[in-house]
């Protein structure tokens, strides 16, 4: 059965959770560098901000039962490769990572995006040799679809349409 996990939007509450999250460097490695409690803050606030322009923003994960936090993620827009998008985004703690939570983290967000959201597509964007990201992209049922110029970087973009699986 998919593992199934506790959605909050992205608040000054998480600030402890998200500051050990984006402050580790096996984190950072694959998100441009680690975070500061500041920038933490930072992220917190535009997501917040997010949220209220478009209606979703990233959130904070929680394992049901145990109430652990186990990652942050979610939806949010900008421009990819020329277009307008919408991405869904994912990073789990270390000591978790291969259970499946990155996986149940891009599921739960498709659904929004899909459900409640009534979104045609969503993308993911990463670098090319993150090969755990591009696992979770193809297990939550994105199709490779080109590769970008992102942040100075390049990256590879996948798609979900919500006609797919
Ligand atoms: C990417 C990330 C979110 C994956 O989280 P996770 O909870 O471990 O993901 P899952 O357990 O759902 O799936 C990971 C898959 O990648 C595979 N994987 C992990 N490392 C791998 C490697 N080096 N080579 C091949 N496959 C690898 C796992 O085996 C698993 O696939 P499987 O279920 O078929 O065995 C996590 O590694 C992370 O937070 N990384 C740092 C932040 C980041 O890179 N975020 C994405 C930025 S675009």
């Amino acid at each position: 059965m998919a593992l199934r996990l506790i959605a909050e939007p992205l608040a000054p509450r998480h600030l402890d959770d998200l500051e050990r999250l984006l402050g580790d460097p096996r984190v950072g490695a694959t998100l441009g560098g680690t975070s500061s409690r500041a920038q933490a803050a930072e992220s917190i606030a535009e997501h917040e901000g997010h949220r209220a322009r478009h209606g979703f923003s990233y959130c904070a994960f929680f394992e049901p039962v145990t109430d652990a936090f186990v990652g942050r993620g979610g939806l949010c827009r900008f421009v990819a490769n020329g277009r307008e998008e919408v991405e869904v985004g994912w990073a789990v703690v270390p000591e978790r990572w291969g259970q499946g939570i990155g996986t149940a983290i891009a599921q739960h967000s498709v659904e929004e995006a899909f459900g409640e959201h009534g979104l045609a597509d969503v993308i993911a964007l990463t670098l090319p040799h993150n090969v755990a990201s591009r696992r979770v992209m193809e297990k939550a049922a994105f199709a490779y679809e080109a590769d970008v110029m992102h942040a100075g970087m390049a990256h590879v973009l996948y798609r979900r349409s919500s006609g797919g699986r």
